[in-house]
């Protein structure tokens, strides 16, 4: 059992979806404050050039248009707009403060125009059919117990030969880095999220996500099960992180 400041909630392993989502929100909703600047620190400031990495990667040939999907604090939308001048931005995400966060630092950048962030699920995405060229989810995905439901939503409102991009933390091939890993996520990091946060525990459910997220080979056929094709998987960083992308 993990312990949740009072509370405490099973494993990864041993929670059920309905959990799991509730265990999700209580997480993020706690961290909000705090959860930029601990994915700046804990990541070594990689988490900035992973986005970077995606967003050079995306092509817009339609609609002109990015859905962010579990946008957090926008920073995917916003690095999206800021390097793409003629897109239109949209972010979703299902913890409201997060969101309101967000939208902080869209009006501060005076993107307004641009980008609209606003609540959403992935899930059940409120847009209609081929709305967007390129759509993605950055370090949201491990979150989600339904990822095939998320996936197909996501290949649903984006147009044919669009791009769905997932950018998710991962293990590195069993060896050196693999160990080296685990013990930083096991050992080292909830120990320096407790000096930060108010709840160590949401840096416990990170490692315990990340470790029993599918392996690179078993995403991608995931990834296929919902009809993308040309899939790829490029590893990042030794493969603690991966950039996954499809095609409608
Ligand atoms: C680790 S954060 C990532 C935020 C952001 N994409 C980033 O790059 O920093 C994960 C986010 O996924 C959101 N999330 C998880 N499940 C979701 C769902 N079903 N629908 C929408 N958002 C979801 C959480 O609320 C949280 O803000």
């Amino acid at each position: 059992m993990i312990e949740l400041q009072n509370k405490e909630y099973p494993s990864v392993k041993e929670m059920n979806d309905e959990q799991r989502i509730g265990i999700v929100k209580d997480i993020f909703a706690s961290v909000t404050d705090k959860y930029d600047f601990l994915n700046r620190f804990l990541s070594g400031r990689r988490d900035v050039a992973w986005r970077k990495r995606t967003v050079s990667e995306m092509d817009f040939i339609k609609t002109y248009r990015f859905l962010d999907v579990a946008t957090g604090t926008g920073d995917l939308a916003l690095d999206c707009a800021n390097t793409y001048p003629d897109v239109n931005v949209t972010g979703v995400d299902f913890v409201q403060d997060m969101v309101d966060k967000g939208i902080e630092k869209v009006s501060s950048q005076k993107l307004d125009d641009r980008v609209e962030l606003k609540w959403g699920d992935a899930t059940q995405i409120e847009f209609d059919d081929n709305t967007f060229d390129v759509t993605a989810i950055a370090f949201g995905i491990r979150n989600i117990p339904d990822k095939e439901k998320a996936l197909s939503e996501m290949k649903r409102v984006i147009v044919d030969n669009g791009q769905l991009m997932v950018l998710e933390l991962t293990t590195p091939e069993p060896g050196f880095w693999r160990n080296t890993y685990s013990f930083y996520l096991n050992g080292v990091l909830p120990k320096l999220a407790k000096w930060f946060t108010k709840n160590p525990a949401a840096y416990e459910y990170l490692a315990d996500s990340i470790m029993n997220f599918p392996t690179r080979r078993e995403f991608l056929m995931i990834m296929e099960s919902v009809g993308l094709k040309n899939c790829k998987a490029i590893p990042l960083t030794f493969g603690v992180c991966t950039l996954y992308i499809g095609q409608k």
